[in-house]
């Protein structure tokens, strides 16, 4: 029998899809709204979610980070691996980056509990890319987590989300309570199940005073507890 190094390249590749997909479906079934996919992100959503990131744009921070389906799209479009955060809550998923990606830093953590000062002492990060099932998640916390990553990002920064929804799946409250926009940059029906992309960049400054329950928009957001 071959072992998998004299395997070539592509059918190597198989095998390994193949296993994730594989750990990714039983997450799912034990925890279905974290991990909000049945399969990891296939290659063409991957290659749409970091099309317009270059190695300007390091370092960059990934979020929800999963098997790695985004971080190899990240490393082939030229991003240093030493150059890539990557955040993921699951205990299994972190171990398997770590092993995947020894060079990046994995921070095994909520993203909605990232302190991002913490993370990147300057705002420095020129792409954000996220992985995260926004649609379960409480509008309180795609809000924090949102308002971290863009307090990691430079001026000119941008994050990538992906959805498998018909609009986008930041509400229009959020990005209006913290100054920023969304836009649709492609979508894939070659994924499962068929997905987005936005984009989400500052329309105007971040407000200092853009805080959970003060200003226009707060009475749009319930609390959530978390
Ligand atoms: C839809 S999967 C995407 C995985 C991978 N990026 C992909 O596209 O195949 C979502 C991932 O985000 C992780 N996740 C969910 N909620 C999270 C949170 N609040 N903070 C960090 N990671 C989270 C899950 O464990 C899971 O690995």
């Amino acid at each position: 029998m071959q072992s998998l190094d004299e395997l070539p390249p592509k059918s190597r590749r198989n095998v390994f899809e193949i296993g994730d997909g594989l750990r990714l479906f039983s997450a799912w079934l034990l925890d279905p709204l974290k991990i909000a996919a049945v399969a990891p992100s296939g290659r063409r959503l991957a290659m749409l979610i970091t099309q317009e990131i270059d190695p300007h744009a390091s370092p960059v921070l990934e979020l929800g980070a999963g098997t790695g389906a985004f971080t190899r799209a990240l490393l082939e479009r030229g991003i240093a691996e030493h150059d890539l955060t990557l955040v993921e809550m699951s205990a299994d998923f972190a171990q398997l980056l770590r092993k995947r990606f020894p060079r990046a830093r994995v921070i095994e953590a909520n993203a909605a509990s990232l302190s991002a000062a913490k993370l990147f002492p300057s705002a420095s990060v020129g792409a954000a890319i996220s992985g995260l099932g926004l649609l379960s998640m409480h509008p309180r916390t795609v809000l924090t987590i949102l308002r971290s990553t863009f307090a990691c990002l430079r001026p000119d920064g941008a994050l990538y989300q992906f959805t498998y929804g018909p609009r986008c799946p930041i509400q229009p409250a959020i990005l209006n309570r913290l100054g920023l926009k969304a836009e649709r940059i492609g979508g894939t029906w070659a994924n499962l199940p068929p997905a987005a992309v936005y984009r989400i960049t500052r329309s105007a400054p971040i407000s200092v005073s853009a805080t959970i329950g003060t200003g226009p928009g707060a009475t749009n957001l319930p609390a959530d507890g978390r």
